[in-house]
């Protein structure tokens, strides 16, 4: 299984954010139940961007000081030093879950687009043969298997493809991972 790579290697394969916005869990182990917090995770992660509060907003303060503040305020950086704000956690903090509700709010944008099943779904919905030639004969033979007998759809329907709920698939985890 290939892992994602940042300053090491994660311990599983990342998931796309991709529709995420729609997801009550966020990580496979839905460890994160909000966008926000499921994005400042790989910030502080050793094997992602590894790193520590303080310089988040040190980058904050020398890169987004303007649309930061345009939307959040002032930043707290009366003793701002490349330390970060050595001596004020709290504020640290606060702007630190900032960043994460500004991800998020990115993240928010990042919908599927029209995908060829949506295609070929709306063009058997409107009777439009040509429309539904979109899927080759493997693929349909595919789909007649995932709605039908191989049962795909118990587990994997709705508008994502997913019912959102956690599954034991019979795949036994990593050791040391939950
Ligand atoms: C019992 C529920 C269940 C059924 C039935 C099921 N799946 Fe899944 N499937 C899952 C879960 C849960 C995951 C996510 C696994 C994880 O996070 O480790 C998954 C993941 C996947 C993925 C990877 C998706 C991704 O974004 O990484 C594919 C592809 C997939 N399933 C295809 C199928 C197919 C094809 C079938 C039918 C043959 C099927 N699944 C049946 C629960 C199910």
């Amino acid at each position: 299984m290939r892992r994602s790579r940042g300053l090491g290697e994660t311990a599983r394969k990342s998931m796309t954010v991709v529709g995420a916005a729609y997801s009550p869990f966020l990580f496979r182990d839905g460890r994160k139940d909000s966008l926000w917090a499921q994005a400042l995770g790989p910030l502080e992660n050793p094997d992602e961007h590894g790193l520590d509060r303080a310089q988040i907003v040190w980058l904050v303060g020398q890169h987004y000081r303007e649309p930061y503040e345009a939307v959040f305020g002032p930043l707290p950086d009366s003793r701002l030093t490349e330390a970060g704000l050595v001596d004020d956690g709290e504020a640290v903090t606060g702007v630190f879950v900032k960043v994460g509700k500004a991800i998020a709010a990115y993240e928010r944008q990042l919908s599927p687009g029209p995908s060829r099943f949506d295609r070929y779904v709306e063009a058997l919905l409107s009777d439009d043969e040509d429309g539904a030639a979109v899927l080759t004969p493997d693929e349909l033979a595919g789909l007649e298997l995932f709605v039908g007998e191989a049962g795909c759809t118990n587990c994997h329907n709705g508008p994502l493809f997913t019912n959102h709920d956690f599954h034991n698939t019979g795949v036994s985890a990593l050791p040391g991972l939950p």
